[in-house]
């Protein structure tokens, strides 16, 4: 089957990075590629900066941009993946729902929202049967599915091992975070040359809400948050892509560094196109994984994890995820995947 695919917000960061996956995906064909008013009605080459590292395919390039509105959207168009600022996502996206459209979504808006899923194929995908609920409560045609923050997605793989065998009760988090996870616009290279920044605004409670939202449990009508701490703190560093973190898990029942990594490492991936062979790979090497050697590993789908130190209460680590690929893009097509796979779509 093929599944003909729109993208909203195609020009930006995680945009491009969808177009990138999407091209050569054996079941999507993209159909519709959308923008902000300044950028409609120009070919995909002119509007978007394109700034991957491999060119533009050609039948891309010449793609006209459009508005980002339901109306401008083919009606043959299965499957809408969304990057657009959260305050644009929040206006459009249920316009689109509405209009019959299935949306995979990776913008902020709606994330924590009761009848919305948030999902990680291989953490909690039973959590997609949320849509039903959604589609009870908004009397949609179309559905709204979201993936995690870029630094929620990196540590809940690791959490979801931890958890599953030794229940976690506290997790603090400290993150240095690529300039990419602010989209092209967002951190001058004035601000980040030479620097760092101890701030990411609203970054610290996205990873405190989400990551007890993607590993509560669902009773087939709502989601029960996990009642595990989270504190958090994220600094943004002048890396390019590859969110960098330290972790800190304390545990209710005892737990070894040993068996922190061996559980991580057999943390299973799942049979959809997008998904690793190894979901994570753990490093002996205690100065693994770093942003710029590991951020790519499984097609910047794989996480990495290492560094691991028996603390009082159970276990330190560090992890890696590439932002724009596990954090947001492939996070998104993804979840595609599963919508298709589940007969969403
Ligand atoms: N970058 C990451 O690593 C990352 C990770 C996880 C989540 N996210 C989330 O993903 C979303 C996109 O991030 P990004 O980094 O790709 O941002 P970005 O580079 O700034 O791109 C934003 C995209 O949205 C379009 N847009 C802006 N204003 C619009 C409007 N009023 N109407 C319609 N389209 C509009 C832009 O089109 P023009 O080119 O025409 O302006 C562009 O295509 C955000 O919600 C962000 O929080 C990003």
């Amino acid at each position: 089957m093929t599944v003909r695919v729109g993208v909203l917000g195609a020009t930006g960061a995680v945009g491009q990075r969808l177009i990138q996956l999407i091209d050569p995906h054996p079941d999507f064909e993209l159909a519709a590629v959308t923008a902000s008013e300044s950028s409609a009605g120009k070919s995909y080459r002119e509007a978007a900066k394109w700034r991957i590292d491999a060119p533009i395919p050609d039948h891309i390039a010449e793609m006209e941009v459009v508005a980002t509105d339901a109306d401008e959207v083919p009606d043959d168009v299965d499957l809408i993946f969304s990057s657009l600022p959260s305050s644009v996502g929040a206006e459009v996206e249920p316009e689109f729902c509405e209009a019959g459209y299935v949306v995979s979504s990776n913008s902020s808006n709606g994330r924590m929202d009761e009848d919305v899923p948030l999902v990680i194929p291989e953490v909690n995908a039973d959590h997609l049967d949320v849509l039903e609920v959604q589609r009870d409560e908004r009397g949609w045609d179309g559905a709204l599915l979201k993936n995690p923050n870029c630094s929620t997605i990196t540590m809940v793989p690791p959490l979801k091992a931890l958890d599953e065998a030794y229940t976690l009760t506290d997790v603090t988090v400290s993150t240095l975070q690529a300039v990419s996870g602010a989209g092209y616009s967002g951190v001058t290279s004035m601000e980040i040359i030479d620097n760092a920044i101890p701030h990411i605004g609203g970054e610290e409670q996205k990873m405190e809400s989400e990551s007890r939202k993607l590993l509560g449990s669902f009773d087939g009508a709502e989601v029960h948050l996990h009642d595990m701490g989270v504190a958090a703190s994220c600094n943004r560093i002048a890396t390019i892509d590859g969110h960098l973190e330290n972790v800190w898990a304390d545990t209710a029942d005892d737990v070894t560094a040993e068996d922190a990594a061996e559980t991580m490492a057999e943390l299973p991936s799942i049979d959809l196109p997008s998904s690793p062979e190894t979901l994570i790979e753990v490093f002996e090497e205690p100065e693994r994984p770093q942003p710029r050697l590991d951020r790519s590993l499984g097609n910047g789908m794989t996480v990495s994890a290492g560094g691991f130190r028996e603390t009082d209460d159970g276990v330190q680590f560090n992890c890696l995820s590439h932002n724009t690929m596990r954090g947001a893009a492939g996070a998104s097509v993804l979840n595609g995947e599963l919508l298709a796979e589940h007969g969403y779509i």
